[in-house]
């Protein structure tokens, strides 16, 4: 599965995650430092605020909500970046 063509398929989500050391405290399917982004997923799954929440979480960082552990702010990350990293995540973030 290596290639150029895999290397296209790799959705924006992740490549962002993975340029900004997102994935050294949390991983897809499973909790590491953070909670897995598909339990994310999964909590916000019926809030009309998710987008928000989260991306407000991204960019400012906090604690709280999943446990005492602080989730570092990102404030250098662009509103657009953080807007996709975060459809990623809502999406299930998919891997291709
Ligand atoms: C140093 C470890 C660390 C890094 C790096 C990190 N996170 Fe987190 N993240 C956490 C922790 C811990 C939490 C849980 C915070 C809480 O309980 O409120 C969290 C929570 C979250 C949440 C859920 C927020 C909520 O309020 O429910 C999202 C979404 C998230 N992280 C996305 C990201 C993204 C995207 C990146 C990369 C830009 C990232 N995280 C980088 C540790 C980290």
């Amino acid at each position: 599965m290596a290639g150029n063509a895999a290397m296209a398929a790799t959705p924006p989500g992740q490549t962002l995650a993975n340029a900004n050391a997102c994935m050294g405290c949390h991983a897809v399917n499973r909790k590491l430092v953070g909670p897995s982004f598909q339990q994310i997923a999964s909590k916000y799954k019926d809030d009309p605020q998710a987008t928000a929440k989260l991306s407000q979480k991204i960019k400012r960082g906090g604690a709280g909500v999943w446990g005492s552990i602080p989730m570092p702010a990102h404030p250098s990350m662009s509103d657009a970046n953080i807007r996709v990293l975060v459809d990623w995540v809502m999406a299930g973030s998919p891997a291709k």
